[in-house]
């Protein structure tokens, strides 16, 4: 129960690293707000926490919409009282050769995947000062922050700036108690890869790791839970890699 008594959003909670979290966190003892874009998916999160004995409840959001995330913080704090912890993690993937990749399709996954956690970061720590709680700020970067990769010049730009944007904001924010730090998973099991799983490109996704095999998305859960708990006291400002050595090798 490393996370009793607190109160956490995890943006993105429908699927994926986002659900796995979300019930992670429901059962080291945090209410969980699952903050999700889809309905149908967040609610079933919710279910599934809820039938578990935990405590979660659903808030639709689109994280591209700065108000929605200001809404976001409002509900949770008059559901629960408080905000401890915010996962920004909600993200799409856009694979395209960069000929094909418009100014609107870089506008989109951006809009996403990095102005998201931006406004993630500025409302909830705007929360947590107003209510002097010094919170932990987790935001899911990627390998991809740190390497490119073929056709996704969107995607590497958006999450190298969430790599930066954790150490700046980790900066500007410790004057207040609050870390801030990131999770840069390898090739994960979910639904953002589904289009290479059906290109075929499994077993090369797969290889990817040291181990051979994709990551499952309990492995990413359990370093945010560990990140986000007081045992982490010491991390601040930094991405970790979690991704079986992605990026340890060539
Ligand atoms: N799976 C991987 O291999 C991998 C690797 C590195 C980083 N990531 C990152 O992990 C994060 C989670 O992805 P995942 O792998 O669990 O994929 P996923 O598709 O299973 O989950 C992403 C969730 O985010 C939600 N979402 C998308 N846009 C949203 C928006 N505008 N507002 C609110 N919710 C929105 C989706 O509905 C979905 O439930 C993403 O930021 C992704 O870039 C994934």
């Amino acid at each position: 129960m490393r996370l009793k008594d607190k109160v956490s959003i995890i943006t993105g909670a429908g699927s994926g690293i986002g659900r796995a979290t979300a019930i992670k966190f429901a059962q080291e003892g945090s209410k969980v707000v699952v903050a999700e874009f889809n309905e149908d998916t967040g609610k079933e999160t919710v279910n599934i926490i809820n039938e578990a004995g935990g405590h979660a409840s659903f808030k639709k959001v689109n994280v591209a919409e700065f108000k929605e995330m200001e809404e976001l913080m409002d509900y949770t704090v008059e559901t629960y009282g408080r905000l401890d912890v915010i996962f920004n993690n909600a993200g799409i993937g856009l694979h395209e050769p960069l000929f094909d990749h418009t100014p609107e399709d870089y506008d989109t996954v951006v809009k996403i995947n990095q102005y998201g956690v931006y406004y993630g970061i500025l409302a909830a720590a705007r929360k947590m000062k107003e209510l002097n709680i010094e919170g932990t700020i987790i935001n899911t970067a990627s390998v991809f922050a740190f390497m490119a990769s073929y056709h996704i010049i969107g995607y590497n730009a958006a999450k190298g700036a969430v790599k930066m944007m954790t150490q700046s904001a980790a900066l500007d924010l410790a004057p207040y108690g609050i870390r801030v730090v990131g999770v840069a998973p390898g090739s994960v099991d979910t639904r953002i890869i589904q289009s290479y799983k059906d290109a075929g490109k499994t077993e090369r996704l797969a290889r990817h790791q040291m181990r051979g095999k994709l990551m499952q998305p309990e492995q990413i859960a359990n370093v945010v839970a560990f990140l986000a708990s007081e045992e982490a006291s010491g991390i601040n400002g930094t991405t970790i890699m979690v991704d079986d050595g992605f990026t340890a090798f060539k």
